[in-house]
């Protein structure tokens, strides 16, 4: 059986001298073996640093959730019902990093990747109610480390389809063994029901041949309006409550302060 050596042989041996160019065969053959030798090294080199790149977005990913994790577990303890319903996280996949990059003209390498694309790492955080997706926005973007890159409120400005969310784009510093690496997550913060639309939008948006597109738009736009009513009326129904039960006696304070101590800390 031939080996890659015979082939090279086999070229260099059927190839003219004139275009061997005065070198011998094996010296030839030798910077070719070279070359290609070099070529696979970059490239295993770069596949393990965009490894280690996405492992360092994914720890992003978790210092965030922990973060949102504790404003929680604080919120529950001091006001006894939990600001946020749940959270989800997602790494970008490489085809989709490759795909945006391209779509945007960008030249695909570890550098552009940490300077040009925001979403990397993402995080979406799903509240109770529309007040608190402010006011755990806030209490994450006053925190020390993390810097506020970009702030879109497409609660005060939805989108025109009716699509609604607040995005940040922040950077964190991750602490890791011999670095201290500055990352940026796409966190998207909205209530349950605009969860609930921006969801199944998505996935109608996916379903290609349909001759009722612009019907079809019309009333996911009619939806996303009854729903953002929805979200105003249920946050004015929660205020009503709160502000109908009145002053508490001492006696209910006390009582409150004891009913704490058996929160679980999850
Ligand atoms: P990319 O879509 O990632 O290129 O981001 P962008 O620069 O347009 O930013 P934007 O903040 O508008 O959107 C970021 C993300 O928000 C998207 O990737 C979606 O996850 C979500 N999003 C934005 N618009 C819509 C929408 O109309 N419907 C749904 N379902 N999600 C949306
Ligand atoms: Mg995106």
């Amino acid at each position: 059986m031939k080996n890659g050596n015979d082939y090279f042989e086999t070229l260099f041996t059927d190839m003219p001298d004139s275009l061997l160019g005065g070198s011998s065969l094996a010296t030839m053959q030798d910077s070719l073996v070279n070359a290609v030798f070099d070529q696979s090294k970059k490239m295993i080199g770069n596949m393990v640093e965009f490894r280690e790149l996405m492992m360092m977005y994914n720890c992003a990913m978790k210092t965030v959730k922990t973060k949102f994790d504790v404003l929680n577990t604080e919120f529950k303890v001091r006001h006894q019902r939990n600001p946020i319903k749940f959270i989800d996280t997602r790494l970008k996949r490489t085809s989709s990093i490759m795909e945006k990059m391209e779509r945007n003209n960008i030249t695909f390498s570890l550098e552009n990747i940490e300077e040009h694309i925001t979403d990397v790492a993402g995080i979406r955080v799903i509240c109770s109610y529309l007040d608190d997706i402010y006011v755990i926005a806030k209490a994450l973007t006053d925190q020390d480390d993390v810097t506020l890159i970009t702030r879109k409120d497409y609660i005060a400005n939805p989108k025109p389809n009716g699509y609604r969310s607040l995005h940040l784009i922040i950077s964190i510093p991750v602490f890791f063994s011999e670095q201290i690496k500055q990352l940026k997550v796409e966190v998207q913060i909205r209530t349950i029901a605009m969860d609930f639309w921006a969801s199944l939008e998505h996935q109608l948006k996916y379903k290609q041949e349909n001759p009722n597109s612009e019907e079809i738009s019309v009333e996911l736009k009619e939806c996303s309006e009854i729903i953002s009513d929805t979200d105003t009326r249920m946050l004015k129904i929660r205020k009503k409550i709160e502000s109908s039960s009145g002053k508490p006696t001492d006696e209910e304070l006390l009582f409150e302060k004891l009913k704490k101590f058996d929160l679980p800390l999850e």
